[in-house]
């Protein structure tokens, strides 16, 4: 079964590469989907967001595709045969705008199922807009992004400390 997990990734944190690395024990393959999202300020273009992710994920080609997407996510799924959408839920504060997606996305598409599988405990206060606020500050992120992020956030910000 293919899964699809889709987000704006600007950038990958820890969360997102916990819930990739769970997904990738469920499904035979998963596709890392990267929104193009002309509203969203973005700090990474789309494709250093693609670079990055397939930096923290080297050797798994096989079962893992990084790729981008404009429209309807339920389109960009049908292209790539995929059925499952994986969204990771930290929260219960997240459950109100995943649980409109998840419905929305079957509204379009019947088979479009949604999985969402929770991160691990130390992960569940990241995300990619506290991320860019911390490094924009020049504060530490190396405990909230791998490796090759740290070195991204500190070439868009000098000063970082990580
Ligand atoms: O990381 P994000 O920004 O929370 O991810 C949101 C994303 C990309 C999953 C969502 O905005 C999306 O799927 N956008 C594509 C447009 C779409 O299909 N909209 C209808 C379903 S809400």
């Amino acid at each position: 079964m293919i899964a699809i997990f889709p987000g704006s990734f600007d950038p990958i944190t820890n969360g997102h590469v916990d819930i990739a690395h769970r997904a990738l024990k469920l499904f035979d393959k998963l596709i890392i989907a990267v929104l193009h999202n002309r509203s969203k300020q973005a700090l990474f273009t789309i494709e250093e967001r693609q670079q990055l992710i397939r930096s923290v994920f080297p050797g798994m080609e096989s079962s893992l595709e990084v790729a981008s997407f404009q429209g309807l996510l339920v389109d960009f799924a049908r292209s790539k045969g995929a059925t499952v959408v994986v969204r990771g839920l930290r929260a219960i504060s997240d459950y109100e705008y995943e649980a409109q997606m998840a419905l929305t996305n079957r509204s379009l598409w019947d088979e479009m199922e949604t999985a969402f599988l929770m991160t691990a405990q130390q992960h569940s206060y990241i995300s990619s807009s506290i991320v860019r606020q911390i490094a924009s500050f020049h504060g530490r992120v190396d405990h909230l992004v791998p490796p090759p992020v740290v070195e991204a956030l500190r070439r868009k910000h000098p000063r970082t400390l990580a």
